[in-house]
């Protein structure tokens, strides 16, 4: 039989894993599929760059246009990245009825919607392992592993540039900017890497991990988004010295009400193992109602890592790609006609602990007048330490650490204790989840 014909758009880091995974595995993968997978040309913009990092056994072209609706090709694999012009050439294959395998979470975050209903019009298939923790085969864990379940939630370390900075700050004192800079070098992060700093890259994985274990659409504009720009390092070694990591996490849960989708800087318990995932790896606990908690763990980016989850859709696809539409297991693992419009729940609704930081004076009755905002406010303590006073300093860093509450009652709380004259920098508040 003849082997399907692959078009790659995009020749850079994750399309040159692809090559070379395809080529160095290509007879182990055809006994697995059935089929020869074959790729016939890549579309990139600048032919000279691509060739140097691809080599010139393949076609080269910067028709991407043209490649994407070409008759002969069966599967267009995107790995540009970006919305525009991915989004236009996702839906133009599509509508050329060609299958699309697809990292781009940002395009699916955001228009995966409109993009999963043309395909499902038109009979094709539009695959997305490597959109959400780089190698890790979560997508197919959560469509198909644990179909038998109802999650309950789903966190994540589904960024790694950010992971990788946190754990070489932590651990070799390194300035955040150069960290960033080493994450570049290395290929894991975005072509903006504010995406990734800023939370937004793993609030795309989040958004479709959310429609995935909820059968909900994709809503990345209802996300809670905070990256770790903000974060100091007082507050990590604080969090150490109480027994906590402090991550970027991606949170989604099903609290019956509504569903939570948040990402920011977490402080999770130092004895849970995803509190020890460090660098670049990525790692996701899954709630499942029946099996209880599962953990996924794995590298979430570079180049043959994400190509491994890129090629693992190409024998999928090709497995699956003359079965009856009907038959497939569907884009947002649910039925289309039977998802459920739970809402995704505003910020200030959601339920979570919280650490904070205060500097305050150190005289009588502070500690007092904070207790009792937090006690009028119906917030629980559940850990206290303050710093002891140096010689002659007038002000220390009282830490606080609360039970799960409302954050709009914590956001009172913040507002209130921030006007006494005792509290002299703004308050420092970090999540806390306890996964349990
Ligand atoms: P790169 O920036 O390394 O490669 C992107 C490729 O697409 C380059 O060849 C680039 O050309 C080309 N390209 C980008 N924009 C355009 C455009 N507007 N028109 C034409 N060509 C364009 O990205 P990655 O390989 O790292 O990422 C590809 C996709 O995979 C992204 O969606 C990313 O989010 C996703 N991903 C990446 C992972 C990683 O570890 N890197 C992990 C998981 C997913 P040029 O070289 O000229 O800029
Ligand atoms: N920039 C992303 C990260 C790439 O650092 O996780 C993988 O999606």
């Amino acid at each position: 039989m003849k082997p399907l014909q692959i078009a790659l758009l995009g020749a850079g880091t994750v399309a040159s894993g692809v090559v070379k995974v395809l080529a160095r595995n290509q007879e182990e993968l055809q006994r697995r599929a059935g089929r020869g997978i074959a790729l016939a040309a890549i579309a990139a913009r600048n032919p000279d760059k691509a060739r140097a990092a691809l080599g010139d056994a393949l076609p080269i072209t910067t028709d991407f246009m043209a490649l994407a609706t070409r008759p002969d090709i069966d599967i267009v694999v995107e790995l540009m990245g970006g919305i525009s012009p991915a989004r236009e050439l996702v839906l133009a294959a599509i509508a050329a009825g060609k299958h699309v395998v697809t990292a781009n979470k940002a395009l699916l975050a955001i228009h995966g919607n409109e993009i999963f209903a043309a395909a499902q019009a038109k009979g094709v298939i539009v695959a997305f392992e490597a959109a959400v923790a780089g190698g890790i085969p979560i997508i197919k864990a959560v469509r198909e592993g644990l179909a038998g379940n109802r999650i309950e939630w789903i966190a994540g370390i589904i960024n790694g540039t950010t992971n990788f900075i946190l754990s070489e700050m932590r651990d070799k004192g390194l300035d955040f900017a150069t960290v960033l800079k080493q994450a570049q070098a290395l290929g894991y992060a975005e072509a903006d890497p504010t995406f990734d700093i800023e939370g937004v890259d793993a609030a795309h994985k989040a958004t479709i991990l959310c429609a995935i274990a909820f059968g909900v659409p994709v809503q990345f504009d209802k996300a809670y988004v905070e990256g770790i720009t903000a974060l100091q390092a007082a507050d990590i070694r604080y969090a150490e010295q109480l027994g906590y990591r402090i991550k970027l996490l991606g949170i989604t849960k099903n609290t019956g009400e509504g569903i939570e989708l948040r990402v920011h800087p977490t402080l999770i318990p130092a004895t849970r193992l995803i509190a020890n995932v460090e660098g670049a790896m990525n790692a996701v606990v899954v709630q499942g109602d029946a099996v209880g908690p599962t953990l996924y763990y794995g590298k979430g980016a570079g180049s043959e890592p994400t190509a491994s989850a890129v090629i693992a859709d190409l024998v999928d696809v090709t497995r699956l790609h003359t079965a009856d539409p009907e038959h497939r297991v569907p884009h947002l693992a649910f039925q289309p006609d039977a998802m459920s419009d739970l809402p995704i729940l505003p910020m200030d609704q959601v339920v979570t602990a919280y650490y904070l930081r205060l500097r305050v004076a150190d005289q009588t009755g502070v500690l007092a007048d904070l207790t009792r905002i937090l006690a009028d406010e119906g917030i629980s303590i559940d850990g206290l330490i303050q710093r002891e006073a140096g010689e002659g300093e007038h002000q220390t860093d009282l830490i606080i650490l609360t039970h799960d509450t409302v954050e709009a009652h914590m956001n009172a709380a913040i507002g209130r204790m921030q006007t006494l004259p005792s509290v002299h920098a703004p308050i420092v508040r970090i999540r806390k989840e306890e996964l349990r």
